[in-house]
Formats: C-alpha cells, structure tokens, sequence
C-alpha cells in the first residue's frame, strides 16, 4: 500500500474491504459481489458506475444490510463512520440507518410511503431517532424542503407522494434521506428516470448539499456523464468488481482498464447527451453463477492475452491514486485522452 492509499484510508468513513456478496437461492450460488475493496473520504462523492448488472446496487444496499439474511452470504469488512456494519445486531442497525447512512433510489415511490403526507413521513423518521416535538420536527421538515428547494415548502410538506410531479418527489425523497443528519448518502441511479432538464437540476442539488453538508456520497450511475457531473472520484464496476478507480479526471483522460476505455470509447463514438445508456461493448457481461477462473473482462477484450484467462489481476497501481484490475495496464496507455467531444458529422 502506498502513501497516498494510506492516508486516504485514515480519512475515509466508508471502508469496504474484500466486499463478496452471495446470492444461494437458485440452483448455483449467485457471485453478484466478488472482492470489492472502496473507500471513501468525509466530503467526498464516488461515482460507482457500471453496465447494468455489474453488481452496484448489491454493493450499495449491502451498506445499509438491505439483504434478506436468508439465501444471501456476505463476506469482507465494511465499516462506516467507524462502526462494522456486518456485525451490528437488529438494534443498532435500526439506528445506523437513516441516522449515519441513507440512502436515495431510482423510484421515490420505493422510499415514500402512499398514505401518509411527505411532512408526516420525515417528522416520523426524525422522531424515530430523536427526542423531540413534533413542533420542533416540522420545523426540520421545513427546513429540510427549503434545504432541497422545493417551492411554497409550507404547503408541500401537507402534500401526499402522487400530489407531487416527479422531480418534486426526488427532492422530497432526498430531504426524507437527509432528515436524521447522516454521513453518508447512497444514492442509486437517483436521476436516471427524469428527464434531462430536471436530471441536471437534482445532480447540482447533490453537489450543492455535498458541500454544504460535507456530506460522503456514493452514487451508482450507468451515465458517465452524470457521473462526471457529481464525482470527485470514480470507481468503474465490472461483474463484481472494481475494476478501475482514481480521480475523475485522471480515469477519464487516462482510462487504462480497457473496459473503462471501452464504455469511454462507446460514449465518444455515440450520444453525448446525459443520459446516455453505456452501450455498444460487444459482447456481453459474464454468467455470474459461472464466473470464468481468470479476468471476467477477457473474452470482451481486444488486448486479452492468455494470462488474462489464467488469473484475476490484482490491482496495478498506475500512480495519483489511481489503480486498475489489469495485466495488460502497460497496453492501455497510448490510448489516454480519448475524445469527449461529439464527433465531427462527416461531410
Ligand atoms: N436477491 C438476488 N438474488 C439473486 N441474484 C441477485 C439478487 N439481487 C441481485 N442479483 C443479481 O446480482 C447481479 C448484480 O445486480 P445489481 O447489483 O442489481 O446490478 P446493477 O449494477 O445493475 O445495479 C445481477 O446479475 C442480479 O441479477
Ligand atoms: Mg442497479
């Protein structure tokens, strides 16, 4: 481990070391999580990105133990604000969330409850946690929706979840996260189903609170360009694992895992437009239930050797904390700086 490792672990409150996560329900165990390894500092956002079925939601919802306990193995180290969330019994995980991790999804729907007002939901929550008054928990409340910048907040706080068009509930969903003052926020694909106008606009609200709260913020994305909207750092996710992570601008100026590169090179080729799906990498992410013995990335890549299906690399550290999954690093490096402008239309 080098200095800049170093000192970024003593920093950080989320650490995930050697993360595997089991699915044993079906007929062959599931390896949705293989040995993920992810820090990340107070302040800080990480952008976890990845085709879809690379494994970041598991990653995500194993923070907060979302798992049902049955059929699901989980293995590794994860400690957030300096207490080991694998080990926490009923008690103390029931405080640990919302209070020092929280999380945002896809759909405000999943985390806001129908029949009861958006107000009510987060007085609730804060009082689960704290003992205060009603009074004082509206008070919160309010604040909380001024804090997300939800207009008339007064009256809002009285509405119920379908009342509300969709970017509204987004940020009501974020005050509902942000109600107990946590830490850490865990923020899967939470703009994904809006559209661009109002995808940008919950992305500079991330931004803005990050800072203004010091919030961590671990945000799963297949949109690079959401990703580079929020992230001081990314984390690039393949088949379980981390493949490839460093400084956002490093990673995507000098991609060197050639998966990295290939979803950099299928954005440059194709739509630049946030929103734009990860696509075009033929081939297709491997059965995780027969994972292969060496790089699950092999057989999509043009630089494969026979090593690559021996072994699963180890991390190669490429220097400015920024570290790769590969054995062919050494052939990736010529192909730094790929263009993130639109392509000329050819005459
Ligand atoms: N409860 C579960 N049981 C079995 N397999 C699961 C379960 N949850 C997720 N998986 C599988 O784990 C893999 C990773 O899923 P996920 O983390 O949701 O991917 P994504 O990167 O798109 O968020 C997928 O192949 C998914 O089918
Ligand atoms: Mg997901």
């Amino acid at each position: 481990m080098n200095a800049s490792t170093d000192s970024a672990a003593k920093e950080a409150i989320v650490s995930v070391r050697d993360l595997h996560v089991t699915f044993t329900a079906g007929k062959k165990p599931v390896e949705a999580v293989n040995g993920v390894d992810l820090q990340v500092a107070r302040g800080e956002t990480v952008a976890l990105i990845g085709e879809s079925g690379s494994g970041k939601s598991v990653t995500l919802r194993s923070l907060l133990r979302l798992h049902p306990a049955r059929h699901t193995r989980i293995e590794g180290r994860i400690e957030v604000a300096g207490a080991n969330v694998l080990s926490m019994g009923s008690r103390a995980l029931a405080d640990y969330r919302g209070r020092v991790a929280s999380m945002i999804f896809q759909e405000p729907l999943l985390a806001l409850d129908p029949v009861y007002t958006v107000g009510a939901q987060i007085i609730e929550s804060i009082r689960r946690h704290e003992n205060i008054s009603t009074a004082d928990a509206r008070k919160r409340a309010l604040e909380l929706f001024e804090r997300v910048r939800i207009p008339s907040p007064e009256r809002r706080l009285d509405a119920y979840p379908h009342e509300m068009s969709g970017g509204m509930r987004q940020r009501a969903m974020i005050a509902l996260a942000l109600a107990c003052r946590p830490q850490v926020l865990l923020a899967d694909e939470p703009t994904t189903a809006l559209d661009a106008t109002v995808q940008i606009q919950i992305l500079l609200l991330l931004r803005e609170l990050q800072r203004e709260l010091g919030l961590a913020i671990v945000f799963v994305t297949h949109d690079m360009g959401a990703a580079v909207e929020v992230a001081d750092r990314f984390a690039v996710m393949y088949a379980g694992r981390i493949v490839e992570e460093g400084p956002t601008r490093e990673v995507i100026r000098n991609p060197r895992h050639p998966y990295t590169l290939a979803l950099m090179q299928a954005r440059a080729d194709g739509a630049m437009e946030k929103g734009a799906r990860l696509a075009s990498i033929p081939g297709a992410p491997p059965d995780l239930a027969h994972l292969p013995m060496g790089c699950a990335f092999a057989e999509r890549c043009t630089f494969a050797q026979p090593a690559c299906l021996q072994t699963r690399p180890d991390a190669v550290e490429l220097g400015g904390d920024h570290r790769a999954r590969c054995l062919r690093t050494d052939a990736t490096i010529q192909f730094g700086r790929p263009r993130m402008e639109r392509p000329a239309i050819p005459a």
